[in-house]
């Protein structure tokens, strides 16, 4: 089986295709509206200290028990836990993190579903010359419209599930090559129109000014679920990815890299969307919706607008590509490990996403007012307790396998560094990610 498997054609191509699956929907719709939601400058300042303690040692774990196993998670698990003689069922992780990344995928297809609606309708000129007001008013009508949404879901999935068909390195390699470069431009561009709007001033404000009476354990839970979140860590999609990293490449400074743009892409599009919501008298707390308002009014008012707007929705759309490319990899691979052939594989879990995603296109209109775990329609539902539990914890148990019981050896070949620097990464995961995750979990449950 390991002989088999793929590899990525080059370092660039890993760290290409770690940061395709970091960057997406997380950084750039997520962020700013759990900002929103959650006090501002208390959310920011707590998701960067999680990415620093948590994210970054775990996501190393993660990636290098991928590389060490050399197989997919499920049978990398066991492959490990066999050459360190400890109880097989660890592999049962593997199970759970294609679990976790079957429902995040389920309503992140939807969501992606709405930036291809918004570039067919930026590019038709549907903003043009529109009221805040009217957008607003177009966003409502489009939710509540599922067959319109499905129509978005059942593209994307199948742009998804097309490129994880063919085999990912060869698809994600050209994907990502020309069109992250480009989203960071325009995001750049956004960013300098945002320097010139008069809400600005109070977006960095209230961005940057720490705010900590505004910190409660709903918060901290929530900041530490998107950390994972956003560097795609706790659900074994990167180590499926791992599995597939060249032998010579430094481990750790791939990953820095990678979670260090993911910052700047979450605070440049923070910025761009809050001084566009205080420039307009916006409310920071709308929600899901927040991005698919305040843009188009944005780019309304700038001149080409339509054409801007056109092109960042296109580019959205080929960031959470990459990054639900990255969620269905752990299943097929999961398949694939088993026997099944790649296609097929493609095939079942997409079809299997794709129903279970229609509950979330219908959490806007018909079942709007059906909850499931207290006021929890099933889209909140599933774009809550995945993202903010079941990473933590499939995060957590990585960690503990990474640090604590797989073989000594095996890990410092994977992590391909100095064994003063493995001395600190260990220390690390140890005694700061794992207590840390385990003492918000249990403590913001209670
Ligand atoms: N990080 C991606 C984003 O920010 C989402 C994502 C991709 C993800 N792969 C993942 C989240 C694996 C959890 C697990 O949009």
């Amino acid at each position: 089986m390991s002989e088999t498997l793929e590899r990525w054609q080059s370092r660039r191509a890993f760290i290409l295709a770690v940061t395709g699956a970091a960057v997406g929907l997380g950084n750039i719709w997520r962020f700013p509206y759990m900002t929103g939601e959650n006090g501002g400058s208390a959310f920011l300042l707590l998701y960067v200290v999680f990415v620093v303690l948590l994210g970054l040692p775990m996501m190393m774990a993660e990636i290098m028990i991928g590389r060490a196993g050399r197989r997919s998670p499920m049978q990398a698990l066991a492959f490990l836990a066999e050459e360190a003689d400890i109880s097989r069922h660890w592999k049962w992780l593997g199970l759970f993190g294609a679990i976790t990344v079957f429902f995040i995928l389920s309503f992140y297809s939807v969501v992606s579903g709405w930036s291809i609606e918004y570039l067919v309708s930026a590019v038709n000129g549907s903003f043009v010359n529109r009221s805040p007001q009217e957008i607003g008013a177009s966003f409502d009508a489009f939710l509540a419209d599922p067959l319109r949404m499905t129509f978005n879901h059942t593209l994307f999935m199948l742009l998804t599930m097309s490129v994880v068909a063919a085999g990912i390195v060869n698809g994600i390699e050209k994907l990502n090559n020309v069109m992250m470069p480009l989203l960071y431009g325009i995001l750049i561009v956004l960013g300098g129109y945002a320097v010139t709007t008069s809400g600005f001033g109070a977006a960095m404000h209230w961005l940057f000014t720490p705010d900590v009476s505004a910190i409660t354990w709903g918060v901290v839970l929530n900041a530490m679920g998107h950390a994972f979140f956003t560097l795609a860590v706790g659900a074994c999609a990167l180590m499926a990815y791992g599995a597939y990293m060249p032998d010579e490449q430094s481990l750790p400074r791939a990953v820095f890299g990678v979670a260090m743009l993911d910052i700047m892409v979450a605070l440049l599009s923070g910025i761009a969307i809050f001084s566009i919501v205080f420039t307009h008298g916006l409310d920071p707390s709308e929600g899901p919706g927040l991005m698919f308002v305040t843009l188009p009014i944005a780019f309304s008012e700038l001149p080409g607008g339509q054409v801007w707007l056109g092109a960042f929705f296109l580019l959205l759309l080929i960031a959470t590509w990459t990054s639900s490319i990255n969620l269905a990899e752990p299943m097929v691979s999961m398949l694939v490990g088993a026997g099944w052939r790649r296609s097929r594989a493609a095939i079942l879990i997409g079809g299997l996403v794709w129903l279970v995603g229609l509950l979330s296109v219908l959490s806007f209109s018909t079942l709007a007012d059906v909850h499931w775990i207290g006021e929890m329609n099933f889209f909140a539902l599933v774009s809550t307790i995945p993202p903010d539990i079941f990473l933590p914890v499939g995060g957590l148990l990585i960690a503990i396998f990474a640090a604590w019981k797989m073989s000594r050896e095996a890990a410092v070949a994977a992590l391909g560094v100095s064994p003063g620097a493995f001395r600190l990464w260990l220390g690390l995961v140890r005694y700061v990610s794992i207590p840390l995750t385990a003492v918000v979990l249990v403590t913001s449950l209670i």
